[in-house]
């Protein structure tokens, strides 16, 4: 939630920091500003509104300086208009701040500083942080944002510029993400790696409570005791082209398009020679056959994907599981222990509920496996083990390709553990494996008839409530094409288990209520036929998504029937899953939705 950037150096900072909010405003797009210190004078611009209304804005201003700091927000206090927008200014107009986080003990903060006189212009948190390193600035900025980041509470990735200090700002991050990008004779601070990328590969990822000063030439690192850190440089070794557009008319449909790549890039260099091999899982044998229990926690997307690994982990390994949404584990008090296995998943490596159920399962001895795809990410460094998640830059807010990538290192992980517990044979493993790598070319084929989805999507955009219902890992499927379908579309919709539909859900099916059926499980075939009969004599209109083995069936009993290549049941979520992207992906075009970037949402969900 909200994208924050800054620069010093020598070129203009205007445009470096306008190109680095382009790629941050997945993070949030409600409103966006920008400050520069010229000539020792704080220069401020903000607005309501996409990045384009600030550009605009801009071309009539001749904001010049060499170092500033950069915001695109995702409201969380205050609505999103001018002045609730960042950054925020410090009484006498000499500190800027951007913000990215909460700060969670704001009210007592705001009444101190009330109390010696601070007047507040906005409704956000943000602002006590620009009065408060006013309060402590007596010449020495770092000073102050040491004393600042000792009495603030929450989560905070900050950028805090002064009109005093012409050749240096700070930063500082707690809880949500704040790189460094080291320059030659310039530095920047980012929210995330393809904001700065186009100036540097050479990275340093600020750790919790760490505190920088920024110059041209040096970038200092503190921690929350104010003694020196030595930070290592992390290499960036994808191109800037991966968090491009190319060609394509959104970042959704180009990330469609990668699923058969990134697939093969999340399998293949992790069987060798025909043998599974986990980098960085270090788990052993005798840890996994003594496993009480798996806990899978997640949010979103991720958490759908949970749910598809805890069909997949108890049928193979026969290890019992829950799945949780992180923002109920972490309050829930679990019963977990240091017998337990935890199974994070998450995109970003840095969604604040999922961080914190980590942090909750480890504090209770549990052992931390995460599945991530960005590497670095706060996710990832908490966890005992990480397998990777190669799926690259994902930037439109609704997720697909880490889906899929998700899944699949979820069937390695699956197959690693079955393995070694001995619970199938090497020849069913080797089975399933070869199934795994038929996918890529599947969805290439499903990608190749995305116009016999358009076309259903065209006569249906309309529908003003859409019901998905599956069985098995169909529902779980159906979890994620409805989740996919109200994100990007906004319309109604809702998935329940075949079998649930009948105890409450049916009695809002009436003459033309579209219903999506995956149809992907053989042994469950003819029990979601019957709930296809049920719903049609109500008068729904289903679509049904199968292999290719069941279509000419289908078709007798479903209105259409879209089909993905044969695959074996048990891997069929993969590659099924596209279709329902696709639907969503055509739903929201037909009704002239934002696909991208749709209302209310962000990418990164760095709040509670
Ligand atoms: C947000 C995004 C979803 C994502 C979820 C979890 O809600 O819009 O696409 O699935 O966060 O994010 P994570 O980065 O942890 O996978």
């Amino acid at each position: 939630m909200c994208g924050i950037v800054g620069y010093i150096g020598n070129r203009k900072a205007i445009p470096v920091l306008l190109s680095g909010l382009s790629k941050l405003e997945y993070r949030g797009y409600d409103s966006a500003g920008v400050a520069i210190n010229e000539n020792g004078k704080l220069r401020v611009e903000k607005c309501k509104g996409r990045l384009t209304s600030l550009e605009e804005r801009l071309k009539t201003e001749n904001l010049d300086g060499g170092m500033g700091i950069g915001h695109t927000r995702w409201a969380t206090h205050g609505e999103p208009n001018d002045i609730n927008s960042h950054p925020h200014i410090s009484q006498s107009g000499e500190i800027a701040v951007v913000h990215n986080g909460i700060i969670e003990n704001y009210i007592q903060l705001k009444e101190f500083l009330v109390e010696r006189g601070y007047n507040f212009k906005s409704d956000t948190d943000t602002e006590v942080v620009a009065h408060l390193v006013e309060h402590y600035y007596k010449g020495d900025l770092l000073d102050a944002v040491m004393k600042v980041i000792d009495e603030i509470e929450g989560s905070y990735a900050l950028g805090v510029l002064s009109k005093d200090n012409e050749d240096m700002f700070v930063c500082a991050r707690k809880d949500s993400p704040l790189v460094i990008g080291l320059g030659d004779g310039e530095n920047f601070i980012a929210s995330d790696i393809p904001a700065i990328l186009e100036y540097t590969r050479n990275i340093y990822i600020l750790e919790d409570k760490e505190v920088a000063v920024m110059t041209k030439d040096s970038v200092k690192v503190f921690n929350s005791l104010g003694a020196p850190v030595k930070k290592e440089v992390f290499k960036v070794n994808w191109d800037v082209e991966a968090a491009e557009k190319g060609g394509y008319e959104h970042f959704m449909m180009k990330e469609m398009y990668e699923e058969p790549k990134v697939i093969r890039d999340t399998f293949s260099p992790r069987i060798i020679n025909g043998e599974l091999k986990l980098d960085n899982i270090n788990i052993t044998k005798e840890e996994i056959d003594n496993l009480q229990k798996i806990y899978i926690v997640a949010c979103g997307t991720a958490y759908h994907a949970g749910v598809v690994g805890k069909y997949i982990i108890e049928k193979l390994c026969k290890i019992p599981v829950e799945v949780d949404v992180a923002s109920e584990f972490r309050y829930r008090d679990p019963l977990i222990t240091d017998k337990d296995l935890t199974i994070i998943i998450s995109q970003s490596g840095e969604t604040l509920d999922t961080l914190f159920a980590l942090r909750e399962a480890k504090n209770k001895g549990s052992r931390i496996l995460s599945i991530v795809n960005v590497v670095g990410s706060s996710i990832a460094r908490s966890s005992d083990d990480v397998l990777y998640t190669w799926a690259g830059p994902e930037i439109a807010v609704a997720s697909t390709k880490a889906y899929n990538t998700q899944l699949t290192a979820l069937y390695l992980v699956a197959l690693d553990f079955a393995l070694k517990k001995g619970t199938i044979s090497k020849e069913e493993a080797d089975n399933i494996l070869a199934s795994l790598k038929e996918i890529p070319a599947g969805i290439e084929e499903i990608l190749k008839d995305k116009e016999n989805i358009q076309k259903f999507a065209h006569r249906h955009y309309n529908a003003k409530s859409i019901f998905f219902i599956g069985r098995s890992l169909d529902y779980a499927l159906s979890m994620e094409g409805s989740l996919k379908l109200k994100e990007i579309s906004y319309i109604h919709s809702e998935a329940y288990a075949g079998g649930e539909l009948k105890h409450g859900t049916i009695a809002l099916i009436e003459k033309g209520t579209l219903v999506v059926c995956p149809m992907t499980q053989d042994s469950l075939f003819d029990k979601m036929v019957s709930n296809i009969r049920e719903v049609k004599a109500r008068g729904a209109v289903v679509l049904a998504i199968t292999q290719q083995r069941h279509k000419e069936e289908l078709e007798k009993t479903a209105d259409l029937v879209l089909t993905i290549p044969d695959v074996d049941s048990l891997i069929a979520p993969i590659s099924a899953v596209t279709p329902l992207q696709l639907f969503a992906y055509y739903m929201a075009l037909e009704k002239g939705c934002d696909v991208d970037k749709p209302r209310n949402l962000a990418k990164s969900v760095t709040v509670e």
